[in-house]
Parts: C-alpha cells; sequence; structure tokens
C-alpha cells in the first residue's frame, strides 16, 4: 500500500486523503505539512491484530514508537489495543503525560541512563529489554533498593543479516545492540537474571534491522533465539515464556516496490511457522510473541505536502525542482539514499501534456539534499503542491531545525474532516532553549 486507504482525486483534479482535499489543506496551513489519515493508521493496526490472531493467537503488538510519537498518535494506539515500544526516557515521559497505559509500555535502548531505568520502574512499564551486562547490574542494583521485581527480556544479538541497508542492520555480529550470543556474554547474563529475586526474567528479545522485505531472516531470527533458548534450558533450567523477534517490517515507498510487497498476513505466518518448526525442533514450548511494528504501522498512513518554488534547466544535464522542505523534515534519502515518488496535488486530472523527468530537490543547504532523483511528473510550475506518500514513519521522527528551519505542522484527516495536531514551529519555538546573552 503505497497511498492512504481513502485516498481519492476530486472532480476538480486534486488529490484528497480522508476526504480532505490536500492542495486545499496545503493551502489552509502551509508546507511543508505532514497529513495522517485516520482510516489508514486504525486499517493497519487491525490488520496485524488479524494476522497475528490467524497465525499466533498468544501475540502481542507493541507499537515502536521511534517511527513517529505524537499525542494524538498515542491516544489512537490505546483505542487500537496495540502496546507501546518506548527507547527514551523522553519517548516514555511522553507517554505516561498522555495517559498510556505503563503496563502496555516496553522499554529499549543500548545505553539506557541511570535515570531512564529508574524512570521506568517508577512507572510501573511492562517490560524492561535489557541490552548489556552493565544495564543488568545497574537494573538489579536499582529494583532491589526501590524493592520492586521489574519483568526483564533479554536482547539477544543472535547474528543473523538481514538485507537491508547497512545502517539498518542490528542483528549482525558487529552491532553494537545487544548481548552477543557467540561468547558467554549473553549466557552470563542469564545466570544473572535468574539470580537476582529483584527481576522476573520472561524470556528473549531480538530485532534484525528495518524496511526488511524479504521475510526469510525472521525464521533465521527465530531458529538462533530458540536454539540459544535450548541450550540454556539445558544448562540452566529456564524455558522462556516470551520471545519477541523485534520489528522491522518494510513497507513500499515506490511504484515498483508497491508491486510485490508482502502482507502484514505473509508476515505473520511466516514468524507463526518460524516458531512452531523451531520450538518442535528445540523440544520448547511456544512462548508468549511480541511483535514491535514502527514503520508498518505509521509509514503508509503519512503524505507529506510541499510547494513547488524555483525551477532550473541546467541543459543537457538536470531539470531542477526546488521544494520548500527537504532534509530538515526528511533526511532518510539523504541518509540512506532512501527513494521516494511523489504526485502533483493539484493536477491529478487527465494529462494536459507530455511527462517531464525531474529532480526534486529540498531547500537545504546542501547539495545531498535531494527528495526524489529523476521523476517522471507532469509539468511543475511555481506554486504547485507536491504530494509524496509513504511518508508517515521516520520524516518527523527524525526532523531537525537545520538551517533553523521551522519543524512542519501535522494535520490528521478523518471522515472529510482536518484536526492539526501539531502546528508549525515559530521563531519562539527555535529560541525557547537559548539563553540570551544579558545587555
Ligand atoms: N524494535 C526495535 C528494537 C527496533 O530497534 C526498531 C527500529 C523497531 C522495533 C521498529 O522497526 P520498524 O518496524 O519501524 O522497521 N531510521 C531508519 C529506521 C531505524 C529503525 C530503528 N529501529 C529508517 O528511516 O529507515
Amino acid at each position: 500500500m503505497l497511498w492512504p486507504v481513502t485516498t481519492t482525486t476530486t472532480a476538480e483534479g486534486h488529490l484528497a486523503v480522508g476526504g480532505v482535499d490536500l492542495v486545499a489543506l496545503a493551502q489552509e496551513y502551509g508546507t511543508p505539512l505532514y497529513v495522517y489519515d485516520e482510516a489508514t493508521l486504525r486499517e493497519r493496526c487491525q490488520s496485524y491484530h488479524d494476522a497475528f490472531a490467524a497465525h499466533y493467537p498468544d501475540h502481542e503488538i507493541v507499537y515502536a514508537g521511534k517511527a513517529y510519537l505524537s499525542p494524538a498518535l498515542l491516544a489512537i494506539l490505546v483505542e487500537e489495543g496495540l502496546g507501546l515500544d518506548v527507547v527514551s526516557g523522553g519517548e516514555l515521559a511522553l507517554a505516561l503525560r498522555c495517559g498510556f497505559p505503563p503496563a502496555r509500555i516496553v522499554f529499549h535502548g543500548n545505553n539506557k541512563s541511570g535515570e531512564e531505568l529508574r524512570a521506568a520502574l517508577d512507572a510501573g512499564v511492562g517490560r524492561i529489554v535489557v541490552d548489556n551486562l552493565r544495564e543488568l547490574e545497574r537494573l538489579i542494583a536499582l529494583a532491589t533498593a526501590a524493592d520492586e521485581r521489574m519483568a526483564v527480556l533479554l536482547r539477544l544479538n543472535p547474528g543473523v543479516e538481514a538485507h537491508t541497508h547497512e545502517y539498518r542492520q542490528t542483528g549482525v555480529v558487529d552491532s553494537k545492540f545487544g548481548l552477543p550470543t557467540i561468547d558467554d556474554q549473553a549466557e552470563r547474563a542469564v545466570a544473572r537474571a535468574l539470580d537476582a529475586p529483584a527481576l522476573d526474567l520472561l524470556g528473549y528479545h531480538a530485532h534484525v534491522g528495518s524496511q526488511i522485505f524479504d521475510l526469510e531472516p525472521y525464521a533465521r531470527e527465530v531458529d538462533a533465539l530458540c536454539r540459544f533458548a535450548a541450550a540454556m534450558r539445558d544448562r540452566h533450567g529456564f524455558v522462556p515464556r516470551e520471545v519477541s523477534p523485534g520489528g522491522g517490517f518494510a513497507i513500499p515507498y515506490t511504484p515498483e516496490e508497491d508491486r510485490d510487497a508482502a502482507s502484514v498476513d505473509d508476515l505473520a505466518w511466516q514468524i507463526g511457522e518460524a516458531f512452531r518448526a523451531a520450538t518442535a525442533r528445540h523440544g520448547l514450548p511456544l512462548p508468549h510473541l511480541t511483535i514491535e511494528p514502527g514503520r508498518s504501522i505509521v509509514g503508509p498512513a503519512g503524505v507529506a505536502l510541499y510547494t513547488v518554488g524555483a525551477v532550473k534547466e541546467i541543459p543537457g544535464v538536470r531539470r531542477y525542482v526546488s521544494v520548500d522542505g527537504g532534509m530538515a523534515d526528511n533526511i532518510r534519502p539523504a541518509l540512506y539514499g532512501a527513494e521516494y515518488t511523489a504526485a502533483v496535488a493539484n493536477r491529478m486530472g487527465p494529462a494536459e501534456g507530455p511527462a517531464e523527468r525531474v529532480t526534486i530537490a529540498g531547500k537545504f543547504c546542501e547539495s545531498g539534499d535531494v527528495l526524489i532523483r529523476d521523476i517522471d511528473l507532469p509539468p511543475l510550475a511555481p506554486g504547485d503542491t507536491l504530494a509524496v506518500p509513504a511518508a508517515g514513519a521516520y520524516c518527523l521522527a527524525m526532523a531537525s531545525n537545520y538551517n533553523l528551519a521551522y519543524r512542519p505542522a501535522v494535520v490528521f484527516v478523518r471522515d472529510g474532516a482536518a484536526h492539526l495536531v501539531r502546528r508549525r514551529e515559530t521563531l519562539d519555538d527555535l529560541l525557547r532553549c537559548e539563553i540570551l546573552p544579558a545587555r
């Protein structure tokens, strides 16, 4: 699914989402503007529930908040019955402030501070996923001092390679995440956690990467987790009650990717089969499963809107069309070489002429600030509204104030109505943390 499920074209030839004309939205709220379709967000949550209910009934869907987090989204996640994976004190504090049930929160991170661990304990989060031996000792000390018993999963580094960008691989042996299983670090953690009355060791976690199209690495990951679990059962008598293979399921960003993308049902089937095969092979009971999708929940629900400005033809070389956003609101093309597609939201009617091959550039002071290289679009003119689909994940979440850009406004649309859920930043927002020199 490349565009939100409610995407249509109006009689005027404008692109609409959630029954709302995107060109009118761009005029009302200005651009860059991020638009989320509530129907798509709910459909994505529901498709995870349905698929795992069919293929692995004893499961929990835990949304990875790093992909995009806001009060408006949290309200929907609560209603849709999802859990929340947080990776920082900030994400945890926001979730708690918004009334997200602490028991449904899973706390992650490879270098949690003492303050963050204490906040997670105080909040009564459902689980802490322990990344390393130092953290394990700190958590034991803090939980013991607070006279609390904390449920934990141990994050393992299973040495599984997923076919994705190197920056997004997390399960390879050479990774900063998790307890290596190639030496005795993971085993020492198991023994220590079992030995600590302040901890309730539930089981294991791993995450092999993000934007994973090929589902086969999940099977290898699940097998590696179960192999390790069987060894620990044999040596320490511990059988995991819960196992999480993480998140990372890909979404299509371009029409080509959209044609052969696997569905959430394919993913649930693959993971269910992998667990049934691996537990049978290693003589383990089927554990409670937690799955942590981020991108595949919010990505397809988001559309970024930009306004076309300067159009520059370099004869025989390239036609640059610059828009009013770029790497400050979407760093992904510059960081990962991520590819996007786009539509001209105000020219969706019958083609007025042949398409033109253009390169969509951002407005930031870097040559690498290019959103889309070589795309065929209807001839663009200043003032046109460009809509980029699949922009709901890791765009706003990774946005910056580079060049002192004001971070964009965000609108949620539903049933023909638009709700502003975040206003555009202003100079006052940029100055909020500055300490002005005394005159
Ligand atoms: N669980 C853990 C432990 C993770 O580290 C992540 C993502 C997820 C779940 C969710 O993965 P997802 O389903 O969203 O792929 N900034 C990169 C992606 C970084 C992913 C980090 N971890 C991007 O824009 O492609």
